[in-house]
Parts: C-alpha cells; structure tokens; sequence
C-alpha cells in the first residue's frame, strides 16, 4: 500500500495545472454506452476512479482504446452483459452511473448497492423511483437490484433530495424512452450541463440542464460524437486552498474560474489575496481571517471542499463554524485533523467551530475518502515536521500524480 511522506512548514512556489474533471469524465463515460457508434473523450485524469469506471465499461463488452494520454475511444456496439461486476461496484459509487445505459440499451441491469467514500449514507432511493416512474421494474434479489424494462417511457419525476448522479441518470435513462420527461428540483452543477452538451451533440434532445428543471424529448437513436471533459472544478479549489492555507504565491492555471464563485466569495471574507483571470487563479501570500462556511448543491459552497477549507480555518485569525448538510458522514475525518493540533469543537456531525491559527504537528495519518484525504495532505504541508499519510490510493482515486505536481510547486513530497 502506498503512503506519502511530507516535510511541511515550506511556502510554495509556481504554477499548478488543473487536470480534466473526475466527476465529468465518469458520467460522459457511462453516457457513451447510450450509442453503438464510437464517442472520443478527451482531457481525461489519470486517476484510479476512471481506470474502474472504464474497468466496468469493458466488462459489459464495450470497446475501450487509449488513443493518447488523456484520450480514449469507446465503442459500445457490443454492449451485450447486463451484469455491473460486483467486486469493482463496491468500490466506486459512479458504478450507478451504469445502471440508466443499460436499462436503455439493454432494457435490463443487474448491479450491487454501489461503494465509494465513506462520507455517509449515501442511497439510491431516487433513482429506483425514478425508473419506476419510467415503466421500470425493480427488485432486489440477494446483494443485488434487478431493474428491467420493455422500453422506458418519459414522465414527470421530482427529486425529492437533490442528487447530482441521480439528476446525470435520469437525464440518461430519459434520452432514449418513449416521449417526454420533466424532471423538477434538478442539480445544477457543471458536469449535469456537460453531460446534457455532449448528449446534445449526439442528437439528444435535453433542455434545461445546469437549472433545476430539465425537460427531454426521447429521442429513437444517439449517433457517436467527441467531448472534452471539463475543468476539474474541485481540484483547482483544493489547489487554491492548499495555496491560501501554505501562504504561497501559486497560480492555478487551466481550471474555470466562474464554477468556483462560491468559494472565491468564501476567500474573499478570509481576506486571501487573489487575481481571477480567464482561465487561472493566482493566489499570493496572505494574512488570513476566519469566516463560516456552508456547504450547499451547486453553486453553493460545494461539500468536496468542505474538508480542504477546514484546513484553511485552522490557519485563519478568529472562529470560523463549519456547516455540512449533505452528508452526515464528512465531517468525521476532523478528529484527526484535532490530533495535528487543530482547535476544533464538534456541536453534531453537521457542524464544527474551527479556532486559529494554530500550529499543526505532522503526524501518521490514514487517508479515509478523496476529499479529506486532500485536506490531510494539505495539513501536512502547513504542519511543521513529517506527516505518512496512509492509503493514499483514496487521493490517487480523485487527483492525478499529485506528489509529482506538487513537488514542482516546491512541496516536500515523496511516495513510498
Ligand atoms: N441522496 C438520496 N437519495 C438518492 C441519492 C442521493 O437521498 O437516491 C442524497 C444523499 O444522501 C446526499 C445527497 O442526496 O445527502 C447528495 O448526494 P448525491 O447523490 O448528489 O451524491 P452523488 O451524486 O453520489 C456526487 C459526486 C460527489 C459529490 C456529490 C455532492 C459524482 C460521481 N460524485 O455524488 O463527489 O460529493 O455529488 O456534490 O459525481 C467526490 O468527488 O469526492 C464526491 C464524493
């Protein structure tokens, strides 16, 4: 098992490029089974959660071929399993992305309650409502769902929380059914509108996307079409917060400044001092103040940055209090984060009040989902001393060679 080791206490220097979007990439690769003809994806990461996505892809019988570094051909004309491998579903909630495809394709899937962090609950109640609203049959035989279908047909869903895979699979399962489809209280980040785009550009018919009310005229037939996956939009904030928090002067290049406003407001209220150019960021060395934070659905405060700010707060003059409403698991990983030093007082397991700045110690650390692990490893770069952060394959699911980029910034990081 790999681990990381980092010297921290260093200010950073340089310019740090954002790679393509994880949470882009897996759908557009679950939306490329909707067609028999070949879909080009290009600006893909390099990460472990696409290499399972794809990993599951294969296992249908779908074609996969690199072309180059970051571009892929997917060819679905052989989709003919029904069956989304177990093993690899249990590691990777995006698997349920899977699950519309096949229905529309195949009329039938088979597939185990999908894994992936631990950050809470996480079900999957709305999206077999969502099928059944469509003409759907659902059960569950063992560890496994069974849906199945003669053909989907279009209806009026409402969401009853608002789900971000859940909005990208019934977009997906909408595309090729019978009629109309009105989704209502829709999540509205950037990947349900690239998702929308790309499914557009092969003759989809999706309107509405990127707002909370997506309407969808199914369509007979998808034809292939090429896509390049968006801006990772949590990298670039988890790579503007390590800046913040290390009072390093970095600029962040290749990300989309307008999908992060909310938590550039955030910064602003902490008094970080940073340039918003077109396609970069750059960050300089700042005084900081604590400010509270809320996460929220798109384009509120998103929660995969929740644990990144924290991190920030602990460094921040002042008291900031942490508000998670998503997930009722995301806030666990702070207990460690207090072992580093931090000051934190925990209400409930939705909020936290950080007090700064305090010094944080390196420490031994195990790496329990993408996100906090993230935070861990920013930690580790402001603490003084060495830090081993554990199961680092929890970073490399989200976020590409991170030690070798970030080592040309000036971190002390090694992988081991
Ligand atoms: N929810 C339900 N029922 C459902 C589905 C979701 O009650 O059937 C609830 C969840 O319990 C949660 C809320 O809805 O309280 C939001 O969950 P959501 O379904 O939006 O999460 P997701 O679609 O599984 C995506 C990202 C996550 C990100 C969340 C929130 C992908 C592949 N994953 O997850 O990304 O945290 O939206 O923005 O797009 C990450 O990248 O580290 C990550 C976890």
């Amino acid at each position: 098992m790999n681990k990381f080791v980092i010297t921290g206490g260093k200010k950073l220097k340089g310019v740090i490029e954002v790679k393509g979007a994880k949470n882009d990439a897996l759908v557009i690769f679950a939306a490329s089974l909707l067609t028999s003809q070949p879909v080009f994806v290009s600006n893909v990461p390099d990460i472990e959660d696409t290499k399972r996505l794809l990993e599951l892809v294969e296992k249908l019988g779908c074609g996969i071929k690199q072309i180059r570094t970051g571009e892929y051909k997917i060819s679905a004309k052989k989709l003919k399993s029904y069956l989304i491998d177990p093993e690899i579903a249990k590691k990777i909630r995006a698997s349920i992305l899977l699950t519309a495809p096949l229905l529309a394709r195949l009329g039938r899937v088979k597939f185990p309650h999908p894994g992936g962090c631990v950050i809470g609950e996480r079900p999957i109640d709305q999206f077999l409502s969502g099928y059944k609203n469509m003409g759907a049959k659902t059960r569950s035989r063992g560890n496994l769902y069974e849906i199945s279908t003669s053909r989907l047909k279009g209806a009026e869903f409402i969401f009853n929380n608002i789900t971000v895979t859940g909005t990208e699979s019934m977009i997906m399962a909408a595309v090729l059914a019978k009629g109309r489809t009105v989704l209502k209280n829709c999540a509205c980040e950037p990947e349900v509108e690239s998702l929308a785009d790309f499914l557009n550009s092969c003759g989809a018919k999706i309107t509405g996307a990127g707002t909370p009310y997506v309407a969808i005229d199914g369509v007979a037939k998808l034809r292939g079409g090429s896509h390049r996956i968006i801006p990772d939009r949590v990298e670039a904030g988890s790579f503007v917060i390590l800046a913040a928090a290390t009072n390093s002067n970095i600029i962040i290049k290749n990300c989309e400044p307008r999908h992060l406003d909310s938590l550039l407001g955030s910064l602003k209220k902490t008094g970080v001092n940073f340039k918003v150019n077109k396609n970069s960021i750059e960050i300089r060395s700042s005084r900081l103040k604590s400010t509270n934070i809320k996460t929220h659905e798109y384009p509120g405060f998103p929660t995969d940055l929740q644990a990144p700010f924290c991190v920030l707060l602990t460094q921040s003059k002042g008291s900031g209090l942490v508000h998670e409403i998503i997930y009722e698991g995301r806030l666990m990983w702070t207990e460690e984060l207090k072992r580093m030093g931090a000051n934190i007082h925990t209400y409930d397991p939705h909020r936290i009040e950080i007090k700064g700045p305090t010094k944080l110690r390196g420490r031994e650390i195990e790496s329990p989902d993408i996100r906090a692990g993230m935070a861990y490893l920013i930690a580790a770069l402001c603490a003084k001393g060495r830090s081993t952060i554990n199961n680092v394959y929890q970073i490399d699911r989200g976020y590409e060679k991170i030690e070798k980029r970030l080592r040309k910034i000036g971190a002390n990081i090694h992988r081991i």
